[in-house]
């Protein structure tokens, strides 16, 4: 073949880097990967922190500490940012398209914190900006959004985004662990942080779901709060209560439109109905649901997180921004719809789980019962169980606003019959017929 090569800089060589360049050298892959491409690719630099560290399968005279000099080569068509980080990782990408240097990342932060202004700066110079491994690790849900589903009116995202989550959860729900030992054994295997608060806070999913949405609706990615809640407030009780009730307890990320024009983005811990397909996701594992108009349910399933799967989804990216050179065009990375509006958490309608400890004392129902009952909540089921002499009160209510159950929760704890509010986590019933 005479094209000319496409020349890769990668800045990162952490997991995902370094299985990224074991995949680009794989001899027995050459020919798959030209014809994808349709021009061999060839990788010019690694940028990484440390330059003396042993990195096995990588040219030494490949590595460089300088990433943002990697970034503004001449020498470079394509900059792959494995960096992580916001502020750093964003001058490169700046860098690189600034002079329209198609740029491959799996950044979620950076995305989630600036991806309005990247994408206008790849389209103003006529470079790609990708970004499949930012959601789902090796689960290609974006490209899929981005052009599968590009003409479906798409109803809801909804999706088990962050793995280790997921494992606590299903250890919790498996094996009843507590929510303490199901975090320690998630970081003996390495799926949690040390500091795990960006996973257990359902920051990184928060992220995930501004990612997703502006792909399936069209909302900016300016870095704005969404509403999010995480999963450190499960307790084996609440996870007792949701089996025995037949539904699983998941961190959900949703993305969903409200009336016409309203959007609703939040990420938190969701009753499921046992039966629903994201129900039965274990472990680390990734899933995203998608309800389309036209298409109906759909569902991706796979490793949202490690260095081999999340490394073939940059390398499709890869071939993808490669072939867009070859044949001198380039995509948009995703549009704005203007006339969108973020709908406020609290005007969101659902059912909703709760679990409150009260005295075991008469009248105390009656009371707990009329709180709901002027906030305009309406109980569906309500299961009482004896704690010392204290009563354990579980309700699911009928569909209500957020906002009214959250008046329910403060005026609830004001009770004195009232010691604790144990939960209050919606029920999502994305039953499919
Ligand atoms: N920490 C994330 C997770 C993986 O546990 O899913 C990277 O997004």
């Amino acid at each position: 073949m005479n094209t000319p090569k496409i020349r890769v800089g990668i800045i990162g060589a952490g997991f995902v880097g370094s299985a990224l360049v074991q995949l680009l050298s794989d001899e027995s892959r050459h020919v798959a990967l030209v014809d994808a491409a349709m021009a061999p690719l060839e990788v010019v630099g690694v940028a990484v922190r440390d330059p003396k560290k042993v990195r096995p399968g990588i040219d030494t005279r490949l590595i460089t500490s300088d990433a943002l000099a990697l970034a503004k080569s001449e020498g470079v068509d394509v900059i792959v940012e494995l960096a992580g980080g916001v502020e750093s990782a964003r001058s490169y990408v700046e860098a690189a398209l600034s002079r329209g240097v198609s740029v491959v990342t799996a950044n979620k932060a950076l995305m989630a914190e600036c991806g309005t202004a990247l994408a206008q700066l790849a389209n103003q110079n006529g470079a790609d900006l990708f970004y499949e491994a930012a959601v789902g690790g090796g689960v290609p849900i974006l490209r899929s959004l981005r052009t599968s589903l590009a003409g479906e009116r798409i109803e809801r995202v909804m999706g088990i985004v962050n793995g280790t989550t997921n494992y606590i959860l299903s250890k919790m729900t498996d094996e009843g662990c507590d929510y303490h030992s199901a975090l320690a054994e998630a970081k003996a295997l390495g799926f949690a942080e040390a500091d795990p608060t960006a996973d257990v806070e359902a920051f990184d999913a928060a992220q995930k779901v501004q990612i997703l949405s502006s792909l399936a609706f069209g909302t900016e990615l300016r870095g704005e709060l969404i509403s999010r809640e995480g999963i450190t407030g499960v307790r084996a009780v609440d996870i007792d209560y949701a089996t025995r009730a037949g539904y699983v307890i998941k961190l959900l990320g949703v993305a969903e439109r409200v009336g016409e024009h309203g959007i609703s983005r939040r990420a938190h811990p969701t009753l499921l109905p046992a039966e629903h397909p994201l129900a039965s996701v274990h472990g680390a594992l990734n899933a995203v649901f998608v309800e389309g108009a036209k298409s109906g349910p759909l569902m991706w399933l796979g490793q949202g997180a490690g260095g081999e799967p999340t490394a073939t989804a940059v390398l499709g990216d890869l071939l993808y921004v490669a072939r867009n050179k070859v044949n001198g065009r380039h995509d948009v990375p995703f549009s704005v719809d203007d006339q969108l509006l973020s709908v406020d958490a609290g005007d969101v309608a659902s059912a909703f789980y709760i679990s409150l400890d009260v005295r075991d004392e008469p009248g105390v129902l009656a009371s707990v019962a009329g709180v709901f009952g002027h906030n305009d909540v309406s109980i569906q089921s309500m299961e009482q169980s004896g704690i010392a002499d204290e009563a354990r009160l579980s309700f699911l209510t009928h569909c209500a606003v957020t906002r009214n159950v959250h008046a329910t929760m403060d005026e609830l704890s004001k009770l004195e019959s009232v010691d604790c509010i144990g939960a209050c986590f919606p029920v999502i019933d994305g039953r499919v017929s």
